[in-house]
């Protein structure tokens, strides 16, 4: 396909299998607005664009920028018309040119250059120079399996901008890059499940679980895209793809609401809506197309309403329902916890863990998104990988550590971030008023955070009550070595730690059922109590 003379709007990067077919001239054409119209059907888009039709060149717009800036994809969007998903594909473009249409710079790219290859821009030492077709035809064959490395792209550089402040800018925890670094082996398992499932077009349900910055949510969707690519491509059946997100509920029961508004465009009463979807997935419907369901951030999800959860695992078990869906949790005992073992069992969940960030992995995720800058000394990254590694694995940190020491570099007026520059990043940290807050505690009342913190990654669930707490409290005092306190004094920490705002409690009621809340994250506890020695 690369190389296509006959100005047919065409997406160079992306394989075809039946290249033969679109040969033709008028059976190109006619895909794009085949393609176009079912986009304006598919119930994604409506919710994403509200308004279907006049919207689709607003996203189109806003997404095209996003990549135009920073080659990068932001978070997953929703709802992608055909134009933007080949915007996706854009990606792969060394240029950084002013794109107009992508098929514009495509063939301009492709004229200028014999190799097409999209790997020609590609700084990593990784790439392998692979045109995508070759790529598809080997994973198709089973050579070689789908992997994000070869899809790591990062910017031409902008003159205008510092070394320092373009490196700030790839830091970002916002800029998910086209690969992802360490986590090849859990994007093929999710590929090979997912895909596997929409071949088959057959239901299942994959767990996805891990502590949080450790790429889940951004494997999961990247994931997603490659599939929706070659679902676009006529590669793979087509299939609906819609996604929840426990955090931005504000209540269990509106997955339902959210599922059905994505599926049909219709905002309904939560009843209506479980209704309706219980009617759905349980009729059979021979000609409907698979629905991929994305339900991130689970943990909340469970608060209170387990049956919002269990439907959520049960749906895919019926054959009529045609549904896979993905969980992502922090928690990897959740569905045990929550339902029944024989339940879970029954179930048939396929999991998978994402364990944290060994400091080689975090080494390697924040010089990979640098792409060879000058502006970090090579040392300074291991510093603070090895920093992050040693309290959580968490890459959202590490990444956060990072952009702050180029700000402090730059205020320095240096243009290279050395160990200092991290060192007084990482102070700074400690400096912050949560964290000295926590540092300020009496040994007890740290005791009795990291309790808290304990108690909410043991169930899931950020509510916790002062049962469980006092339970971790005694677990944690034994193994320090320290007497616990009985439940009186603990009773009065807990209210002491509610009055200085680092938990939330029942004010009403200082017993032992109150419910309590963690008012900081438990990363910062984390911090608090260890990022002392690791400055030292
Ligand atoms: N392997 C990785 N390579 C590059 N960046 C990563 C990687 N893993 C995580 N990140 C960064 O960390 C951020 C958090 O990842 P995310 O997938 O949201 O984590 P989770 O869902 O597990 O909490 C992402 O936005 C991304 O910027
Ligand atoms: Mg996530």
């Amino acid at each position: 396909m690369p190389g296509r003379s006959d100005g047919v709007p065409c997406d160079i990067y992306i394989p075809h299998q039946k290249s033969k077919t679109l040969e033709s001239t008028a059976a190109t054409e006619k895909t794009p607005s085949t393609r176009r119209k079912s986009i304006l059907k598919s119930a994604t888009s409506r919710l994403a664009e509200g308004t279907p039709r006049r919207s689709i060149h607003l996203s189109n717009i806003v997404e095209q920028r996003v990549f135009q800036d920073d080659e990068i994809i932001s978070t997953p969007k929703r709802g992608r018309s055909k134009k933007t998903v080949q915007d996706d594909d854009e990606d792969y473009s060394p240029k950084k040119s002013v794109q107009k249409t992508p098929t514009r710079t495509r063939r301009s790219s492709t004229t200028t250059k014999t190799a097409t290859t999209p790997s020609k821009g590609i700084t990593t030492a990784t790439a392998t120079p692979m045109t995508p077709s070759q790529k598809m035809k080997k994973i198709r064959a089973g050579e070689l399996s789908p992997s994000m490395q070869q899809r790591t792209d990062l910017p031409a550089k902008d003159s205008s901008k510092s070394e320092l402040q373009l490196a700030r800018e790839q830091l970002h925890v916002s800029v998910v890059p086209k690969s992802l670094p360490c986590r090849e082996r859990e994007f093929e398992n999710i590929y090979a499940f997912l895909e596997g499932k929409i071949q088959d077009q057959c239901g299942g349900c994959m767990y996805v679980s891990g502590v949080p910055g450790t790429g889940k949510t951004a494997t999961v969707t990247g994931v997603i895209r490659t599939l929706q690519r070659l679902a676009k491509q006529n590669e793979l059946p087509a299939f609906e793809y819609l996604e929840i997100n426990g955090m931005r509920l504000t209540e269990p029961r509106q997955a339902y609401v959210q599922i059905y508004k994505q599926l049909t465009g219709k905002t309904v009463s939560w009843e209506q809506a479980h209704a309706l979807l219980e009617k759905r997935f349980t009729t059979p419907a021979p000609r409907r197309v698979t629905t991929v369901l994305l339900v991130d951030e689970l943990d909340i999800l469970c608060n209170r309403r387990q049956d919002v959860v269990y439907n959520l695992l049960d749906w895919p078990t019926k054959s009529a329902a045609k549904l896979v869906v993905v969980t992502i949790a922090n928690t990897m005992d959740l569905p045990e916890r929550l339902l029944m073992g024989k339940v879970t069992s029954r179930l048939g969940l396929t999991r998978l863990t994402f364990q944290p960030y060994s400091h080689k992995q975090l080494q390697e995720i924040v010089t990979a998104r640098l792409g060879g800058s000058e502006a970090f000394k090579g040392e300074a990254v291991q510093l603070v990988a090895r920093k992050v590694a040693a309290v959580s694995g968490d890459a959202r940190r590490a990444l956060d550590i990072c952009r702050r020491a180029t700000e402090i570099a730059d205020t320095a007026a240096v243009k290279c971030v050395t160990m200092l520059h991290v060192q007084q990043a990482l102070a700074e940290m400690i400096a912050s008023a949560k964290v000295q807050a926590i540092r300020n505690c009496s040994r007890m009342e740290q005791i009795f955070l990291q309790a808290v913190a304990a108690e909410v990654t043991r169930t899931g669930v950020e509510e916790t009550t002062f049962m469980g707490v006092y339970q971790q409290v005694e677990t944690i005092a034994a193994f320090m070595g320290v007497t616990f306190p009985p439940p009186g004094r603990a009773l009065r920490l807990c209210s002491k730690l509610g009055a200085e705002r680092l938990i939330i409690s029942e004010h009403s009621r200082n017993d032992l059922f109150q419910k309590i809340l963690l008012n900081v994250s438990a990363d910062d506890i984390h911090y608090a109590l260890r990022v002392a020695e690791m400055v030292n």
